[in-house]
C-alpha cells in the first residue's frame, strides 16, 4: 500500500521529538525548514549552524542574507518558497554531516518534498545535490543544469556560504538565480 502523505505539521510533529542520531543531543533546537507549504520552488540547503540552530529557522546567518539576495534575483521572495536542510540538528562545530546523520533525517527531507510537490528543488552545494539526486558527482559539474528526478526538476547551484568564502562563486551563482528566474517565467507543469 502507497505510505500517506503526511502533512507539514505532523512531519513537524516527528522531527520535534527525534533522536534517531546523536545530533539531537546537542541541538538548542530542531530547525525544520520554513516558508510556503505550497512552494513551486524547494530550496535545499545542507545543515542548520549555530544561529539556525539558535533561533530554529533555516537560513538566517550570513549566508541566508545572502541567499535572500539570490532569491530576488529570481524573482522570489523567502514566502514563495520552503527552505529545508538535509539536516534538521546542528552538526556541532559545523562540521560536516556524516553519512549515519543523513541517513538517519532522510526520510523527513522525503516527507517534506512529498508534502509539498514544488515544480523545481534548487539544492545548495554538494551535500544536497550528492542527496536529492543520489550521485556522487560535484557540484561544480552539476550546477546550472536541470536534472529530472522523479517527478522533480532539480537545479543544482553552488551553496551561498561557498560564495561568500570565494567571491569568484558569486558571478556563477547569482547567474545560475537569473537563470532560475528564466525558468519560473514558463507555466508550471502539472
Ligand atoms: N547553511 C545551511 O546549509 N543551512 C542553513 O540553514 C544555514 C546555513
Amino acid at each position: 500500500m502507497a505510505k500517506p502523505v503526511l502533512t507539514l505539521d505532523e512531519i513537524r510533529s516527528h522531527v520535534e521529538r527525534c533522536c534517531k542520531c546523536p545530533l539531537c543531543e546537542g541541538r538548542t533546537h530542531v530547525v525544520f525548514g520554513d516558508g510556503s507549504a505550497v512552494a513551486r520552488v524547494m530550496i535545499v540547503g545542507e545543515a542548520p549552524g549555530k544561529n539556525e540552530d539558535l533561533q530554529g529557522k533555516p537560513f538566517v546567518g550570513a549566508a541566508g542574507k545572502y541567499l535572500d539576495e539570490l532569491l530576488a534575483i529570481a524573482g522570489l521572495a523567502r514566502e514563495d518558497v520552503f527552505i529545508a536542510n538535509v539536516l534538521k540538528c546542528r552538526p556541532p562545530g559545523n562540521r560536516n554531516p556524516q553519512v549515519d546523520e543523513i541517513n538517519a533525517c532522510a526520510d523527513f527531507l522525503r516527507e517534506q518534498t512529498r508534502a509539498i510537490m514544488p515544480e523545481y528543488i534548487v539544492t545548495l552545494g554538494n551535500f544536497s545535490t550528492k542527496f536529492i539526486l543520489k550521485t556522487e558527482r560535484g557540484i561544480t559539474s552539476l550546477r546550472g543544469q536541470l536534472h529530472q528526478t522523479g517527478k522533480f526538476k532539480v537545479f543544482p547551484v553552488f551553496h551561498p556560504a561557498a560564495a561568500l568564502y570565494d567571491s569568484s562563486k558569486k558571478v556563477v551563482l547569482e547567474d545560475d538565480f537569473a537563470m532560475l528566474g528564466e525558468l519560473l517565467k514558463k507555466p508550471r507543469e502539472q
